[in-house]
C-alpha cells in the first residue's frame, strides 16, 4: 500500500451486515470500515444492491434501515473511529423505475440523487427512456461503475450516451489498474465525465476496497487538484 490521500469519499461500498451479498456478519462490516479508514477514506456512501425482482422497496428499505441500526450500535458502543457513513441503494435499473412511488427512498439519504445499476447486456431504449424520466421527475442519476458495461455496449455508445444526459458518472476504484478499463476511464476524464469514485468493496477477499490505488493514480496523473475536483463532486451529491 502506498501513502494514502486523506479525505477521501468512497461513493460505493457494500458493507452492511447481512443485506446483500457484500459483508456476511457484522464483524465483516466493522473490518471493511477498518480497511477504509487506513485507506484514507473519511465518508463512506453504502450502496446495498436493491432488485424490484427480489422484493418492495419498502421491504429492502427496511431490512437495509435494521442493518444500519444494528452497525451503527457497535460502532457506538465500542466508541470505534471509522469513516462516516451515508446511506444509499444500488439500484437495478428496471421499466417502471422512474414511476415508482417510493423512488425517494432509494436515493442518498436526505437528497435527490440515485446510483443506478444498468442492466448487463445490450442498452436498449427502454433503458434511456427510464433515466430521462427519472430526470424528468426531478431525481439525478448517478451512473455506477459504468466501465462495467463495456463488452455489452460499445466504448463509443456508452460515451454517446452519457454525453447526452445529465448524468453522473461513477467509476470502480479496481478499474483504474486494469489497462483496458483504464484507457476508458480516461476518455470519461477527457470528457469531463467521471464524477465520482468508489470502491464497491463487498468483502475482505476477492472484493476488498482498493479505493486508495484509485485515489493515488488521480493523484498522480491528474494532479491534487483534479482528486479534489471528484471528492468535492462526492460531497456534493451526498449533502445536496
Ligand atoms: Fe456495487
Amino acid at each position: 500500500m502506498t501513502n494514502s490521500p486523506k479525505g477521501i469519499i468512497d461513493f460505493h461500498s457494500h458493507i452492511l451486515p447481512g443485506v446483500d451479498d457484500g459483508a456476511d456478519k457484522l464483524e465483516t462490516s466493522l473490518k471493511m470500515l477498518e480497511i477504509s479508514k487506513s485507506q484514507g477514506v473519511e465518508t463512506i456512501v453504502s450502496t446495498s444492491h436493491y432488485y424490484n425482482f427480489r422484493e418492495s422497496i419498502e421491504s429492502f428499505v427496511s431490512r437495509r434501515d435494521d442493518a444500519v441500526y444494528k452497525l451503527g450500535k457497535a460502532i457506538n458502543e465500542h466508541d470505534l473511529d471509522l469513516p462516516e457513513i451515508v446511506v444509499g441503494a444500488e439500484v437495478r435499473l428496471f421499466p417502471g423505475l422512474s414511476n415508482e412511488e417510493n423512488l425517494s427512498m432509494l436515493c442518498i439519504e436526505g437528497t435527490k440523487n440515485i446510483l443506478i445499476e444498468m442492466p448487463y447486456s445490450t442498452w436498449s431504449p427502454w433503458m434511456y427512456n427510464e433515466i430521462y424520466a427519472i430526470i424528468t421527475r426531478g431525481y439525478t442519476p448517478i451512473m455506477a461503475h459504468i466501465e462495467r458495461y463495456l463488452g455489452p455496449v460499445s466504448e463509443k455508445e456508452i460515451l454517446e450516451k452519457l454525453l447526452s444526459m445529465d448524468v453522473f458518472v461513477q467509476c470502480n476504484a479496481e478499474s483504474f489498474s486494469s489497462w483496458k478499463t483504464r484507457r476508458f476511464i480516461k476518455k470519461l476524464i477527457k470528457h469531463g465525465k467521471l464524477t465520482v469514485i468508489g470502491s464497491d468493496s463487498h468483502n475482505l477477499e476477492s472484493r476488498i476496497s482498493h479505493i486508495d490505488d484509485a485515489a493515488n493514480y488521480i493523484l498522480k496523473k491528474y494532479g491534487e487538484e483534479f482528486l479534489n475536483v471528484i471528492m468535492k463532486n462526492a460531497a456534493y451529491l451526498i449533502r445536496e
